[in-house]
């Protein structure tokens, strides 16, 4: 009765209910989050979104909003059956406003579009992330993604001007106007933006873009261990402004890697820890990047390169270890934390040992944006339900100040951890507000604070 309503609203061919098709929906890119839901719905307007959520709250039908399902934390996937709601098709671009570099673009456009539009403008958007070419520009709102490129750029956060959505009231809220300086108000786009999904369906955005930097030289340096890559990476922010990536990889992750794409070992001989770092800008960063590389303590080999297809060559390695660690069998836990830099080094060094503790045995695999203090910790051969070594690493790193979240969110898979880095008066704050814009808690209710 009520998919008769919804294909009133969307279209029949849009309400998707064959068990194969709606299956792709309902688990999540690592394998670990999998659910089962009655039907995919797929508007294509956000007339059809505010519709759907109007028939929702009549009916009391809870919601989970989808993207590019490439999310890590079970936040976009039906895991108590509910309905889905895919905002893919929301995939116009446009209008680009090159005068002031701003675009606004579709919830559904994938990032890679969004880059892509940014060029064709003569501009580029600040976020990258590996995910880029199924990621929608939506769910990075939604999440609020980092990726390789925050040290310079900052969060999808700091690129967000504004946004259309639907909140759970049912009510449309527009500011796409693209004011960078505009203080009417609460800024409801900051809100929504890593709200994954609790308060409203985001169903366009209006993004700010940077300056292209098309001079650009990136490397991968050996280095003796994880406590000089981190020192190294902290260096090099000081010393050279032109820096716009450095991530951190181990030994084994980039053996992995290579064994899993085929590709060579990236220096003659293996390191303990490598450090990948790109500089970029409008004049060759090239001297800068090797001057500053050469008073760097800890370096033992680099491989350096200039042209485009040898610097994506470069980043394979890094961006490889999604894919490889997810190759393993089991599906990895994937804990993404932030720690400070003043234990950074420390940390990447002690967190093995966490893991060690609780689960002897356990691969782990450690990497990530180091340069923004972001480390994932990956752990292969532990059951997915089995949450000792999410607990473990969780507390450790909140006992010395780091967070949960770095930039995954916190979805279904990290809720139970929530009040390690958050007070109370800060989740009864959270819970007033998603009891105000979602009254009836119908929209991700399992996910961040819940409904309850
Ligand atoms: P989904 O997975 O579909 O959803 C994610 C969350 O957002 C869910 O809670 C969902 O309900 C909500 N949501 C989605 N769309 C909307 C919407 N329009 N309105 C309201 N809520 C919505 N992330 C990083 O931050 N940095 C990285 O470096 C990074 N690298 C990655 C590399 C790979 C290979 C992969 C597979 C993923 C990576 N990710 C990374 C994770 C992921 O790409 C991001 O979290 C991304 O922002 C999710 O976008 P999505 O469209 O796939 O969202
Ligand atoms: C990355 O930095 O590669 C992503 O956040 C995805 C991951 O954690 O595997
Ligand atoms: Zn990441």
């Amino acid at each position: 009765m009520l998919l008769r309503a919804f294909s009133d609203v969307v279209g029949r061919v849009h309400v998707l209910t064959e068990t194969d098709v709606v299956a792709s929906y309902a688990v999540d890119w690592t394998g670990r989050y999998r659910g089962e839901t009655a039907a995919v719905l797929r508007p294509g307007s956000v007339e059809e979104v505010a519709a759907v959520v109007a028939l929702c709250r009549e009916h009391g039908v809870p919601v989970v909003p989808q993207g590019g399902n490439t999310g890590m934390v079970g936040g976009g996937v039906p895991l108590h059956g509910e309905l889905v709601v895919s905002l893919r098709r929301l995939s116009r671009v446009g209008p680009v406003d090159a005068a002031a570099g701003q675009l606004t673009a579709g919830a559904g456009v994938t990032l890679a579009d969004v880059q892509a539009a940014a060029r064709e403008a003569g501009w580029a958007y600040g976020v990258d992330l590996g995910g880029r070419d199924s990621a929608t520009i939506g769910g990075n709102v939604a999440t609020n993604a980092g990726g390789l490129r925050v040290l310079r750029y900052g969060d999808t956060r700091a690129q967000l001007l504004g946004v259309q959505a639907v909140l759970g009231t049912g009510d449309v809220v527009e500011h796409l106007g693209g004011l960078v300086k505009d203080n009417t108000g609460y800024a409801l786009h900051s809100l929504l933006c890593g709200s994954e999904g609790t308060l409203g369906l985001v169903t366009a955005v209006r993004l700010r873009l940077v300056p292209p930097a098309p001079a650009r030289v990136a490397a991968i340096l050996g280095m003796k261990d994880a406590a000089s890559a981190v020192a190294a990476a902290q260096e090099l922010r000081r010393t050279l402004p032109t820096l716009s990536a450095a991530e951190l990889m181990l030994r084994a992750g980039v053996e992995l890697v290579c064994s899993v794409s085929g590709a060579p070992p990236p220096l003659a001989a293996p390191s303990d820890a490598y450090l990948l770092v790109e500089a970029s800008g409008t004049a060759d960063p090239t001297p800068e990047l090797s001057a500053a590389v050469a008073s760097l303590a800890g370096v033992e080999d680099a491989a350096v390169a200039e042209d485009p297809q040898r610097i994506a060559a470069l980043f394979r390695y890094r961006e490889g270890h999604t894919e490889a660690v997810n190759s393993l069998g089991a599906p990895p836990h994937k804990l993404d934390v932030t720690l400070p830099n003043s234990v950074l080094a420390e940390m990447v060094e002690r967190l093995p040992s966490v893991v060690e503790a609780v689960a002897p045995g356990a691969s782990v695999w450690l990497f990530g944006h180091v340069g923004d203090g972001n480390v994932h910790v990956n752990v292969t051969g532990v059951e997915p339900d089995d949450e000792r070594v999410d607990d473990a690493v969780f507390r450790a790193v909140a006992e010395v100040g780091g967070s949960i979240s770095a930039e995954h969110g916190v979805g279904t898979a990290k809720r139970r951890w929530l009040e390690l880095n958050r007070s109370a008066a800060e989740l009864r704050a959270f819970a007033s507000i998603k009891h105000a814009l979602d009254p009836d808690g119908i929209m991700n209710p399992h996910v961040l604070v819940g409904s309850g």
